[in-house]
């Protein structure tokens, strides 16, 4: 049993997951637990990201999204949403010329819509000045919804076929994972979520048909690199099997005679 479980720790090390994408939750209970106000949690977070994002990198994860501002997010305190903003700022401004030094593409995935002027000039920029880096893509999920991301991607499809550009037959899968905001990356192998959540909360719905999930009770403050690496353990230990017979059981053998 031993020997299986340092096994699996080695294929995690050898197999991390191509596309890692991380629901991080749990800021407003680390503060509130260390009776603070919720922007403490959201200020710590910002550290975690910035630790998990290294973490991810040396464990050769090529793509990695974070999700950090959803379309639901928007019902929440003024002030806790330019608390959020803030931090986006802040984050952006110091950490893209290192990221950049990396040679880490940044991506954002979301509605431009209601974003501020500022924000939106500080996210291309940082997609502008790392678009040719190919060590890791980054892909910030910022006023995301992958409902609404679903029903821009219908509109735009739509608006192709009115026009007689596009025939209603020669709509498939491959033309709808075209039009959404991840066009070009591929479906997240690893869906984390910390803080003992276990719900998507509208993310990646599309992308998600088959991504394995782990969940983490540390809120996401407190994640540090050692709990990423336990993490994609866990995923290494998984059998993905996509609807067909698991690999090497026989079964398939079985099935064909
Ligand atoms: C995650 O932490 C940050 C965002 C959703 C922006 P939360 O703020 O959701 O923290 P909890 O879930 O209230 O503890
Ligand atoms: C999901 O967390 C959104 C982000 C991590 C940005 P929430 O805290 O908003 O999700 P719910 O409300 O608990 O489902
Ligand atoms: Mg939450």
């Amino acid at each position: 049993m031993r020997g299986t479980q340092s096994q699996q720790a080695g294929s995690a090390l050898q197999q991390p997951p191509r596309h890692l994408a991380i629901i991080m939750d749990g800021n407003g209970r680390w503060a509130r637990k260390r009776g603070l106000p919720r922007h403490h949690g959201h200020r710590k977070g910002v550290e975690a990201v910035r630790t998990i994002v290294k973490a991810a990198r040396e464990l050769g994860i090529a793509y990695l999204t974070l999700y950090s501002f959803s379309t639901e997010n928007w019902s929440r305190p003024r002030d806790e949403i330019n608390e959020l903003f803030k931090l986006l700022r802040i984050f952006i401004r110091r950490d893209l010329a290192e990221l950049h030094q990396n040679n880490v593409q940044i991506r954002v995935i979301g509605e431009r819509q209601n974003v501020p002027d500022d924000i939106l000039s500080l996210l291309d920029e940082a997609e502008n000045l790392t678009c040719n880096n190919t060590a890791q893509t980054l892909i910030i999920a910022f006023n995301y919804g992958a409902r609404q991301e679903i029903v821009q991607a219908v509109r735009d499809i739509a608006a192709q076929v009115k026009r007689g550009e596009l025939d209603v037959e020669a709509i498939d899968e491959t033309l709808l994972d075209s039009s959404l905001f991840t066009a070009g990356i591929p479906d997240p192998d690893l869906i984390l979520r910390t803080a003992g959540e276990k719900r998507l909360s509208n993310f990646l719905l599309w992308q998600s048909s088959y991504s394995e999930f782990v969940f983490v009770d540390k809120e996401w403050p407190d994640m540090n690199a050692e709990d990423l690496a336990a993490a994609l353990e866990e995923f290494a230990a998984r059998q993905r099997k996509y609807g067909g017979l698991a690999e090497g059981s026989g079964e398939e053998t079985a099935v064909r005679n």
